[in-house]
């Protein structure tokens, strides 16, 4: 009984990225979707990297990713001005005071990492990771939560 205990904990654990280093690793995959459904980061955090990586095999323009940090109340308009902004910009408004932090859109197989200091977030604020690529935000989400 107690193994099982265990594996079931393990099991719940695995989607989650807990920042105990301050450090998430998130992938994005083929199938347009995050490892993650959720990013939990240590207030005692003083900056925190995001890694991500693609593991899929299509170029950026036609399923490239992206993870961006905002709150859960901008989301909507950093996605549309995102949009706008086009692949050149990453799909991320210029200066955007809205976002957190973003990476950059990679396509198959390729990597990246940001840094964000803890003190851009109120963490008694609802934020959300997503992906701003046109249409994949439906999917490709999940909340930020700061414990
Ligand atoms: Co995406």
């Amino acid at each position: 009984m107690r193994k099982t205990g265990i594996a079931l904990l393990f099991g719940l654990i695995s989607s989650v990225a807990y920042a105990g280093e301050c450090t998430v690793d998130a992938e994005a995959t083929a199938s347009m979707a995050f490892n993650l459904k959720e990013i939990v980061i240590s207030k005692k955090c003083t900056e925190v990297t995001i890694n991500l990586k693609n593991s899929g095999t299509m170029a950026k323009n036609i399923m490239g990713h992206n993870l961006v940090i905002s709150k859960a109340s901008d989301m909507q308009a950093v996605l549309m001005d995102g949009s706008a902004a086009g692949l050149d910009n990453n799909y991320v408004k210029v200066n955007d005071a809205r976002v957190v932090v973003n990476t950059k859109v990679i396509g198959g197989g390729e990597s990246a990492s940001v840094k964000f200091n803890l003190s851009k977030v109120k963490v008694s604020d609802s934020y959300m990771f997503f992906c701003s690529f046109p249409g994949h935000a439906g999917v490709m989400k999940g909340n930020v939560k700061f414990m």
